[in-house]
């Protein structure tokens, strides 16, 4: 992340430490996860301890410090989205882009990321592409969405 991004980010929230958790979620929608030199250039300029930025980061399962990929992608593990086959469709993507939960692709195209209950298990199994819902998710329906995902790469 340039510098001057950087900026415009802490001017948006008028350089107010306590607007960290904000500043942090717009460094990740720009970088897709939180790159360690930005976090330190926000402690310096904030005047926040390091110790504390990386506390909060760490804290919220929303924030990664790992680089992700362009698209990502999750899957409910919770109880109601497994009992109804959930683990079938992790299993397939798993399979699909050839890495594990947690993990993102050589390309950096895809992150697969496994979640817990989303509050909506009437729909399940549950899959979020990019922060979209997508319910009563089956292996058919997943390769709809996995040749979308796929085309638009290419
Ligand atoms: S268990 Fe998946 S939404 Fe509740």
């Amino acid at each position: 992340m340039s510098p001057e991004t950087l900026d415009a980010i802490l001017d948006r929230y008028g350089r107010n430490p306590a607007q960290l958790i904000p500043i942090l979620q717009d460094v990740q929608a720009e970088e897709n996860y939180l790159p360690r030199e930005a976090l330190e250039l926000i402690s310096q300029k904030l005047d926040i301890p390091i110790v504390r930025i990386y506390a909060v980061a760490t804290f919220y399962k929303a924030f990664s410090l790992k680089p992700r990929g362009k698209h990502i992608i999750q899957v409910c593990t919770g109880t109601a989205c497994h009992v109804r086959g959930g683990g079938r469709i992790l299993d397939k993507m798993i399979r699909d882009f050839g890495v594990g939960p947690g993990e993102t692709t050589k390309d950096m195209e895809f992150t697969l990321e496994t979640v817990n209950c989303l509050g909506a298990c009437a729909l399940g199994p549950i899959v979020v592409v990019d922060g979209e819902y997508h319910g009563q998710m089956n292996p058919p329906k997943w390769d709809k969405i996995y040749k979308t995902l796929k085309k638009a790469e290419g």
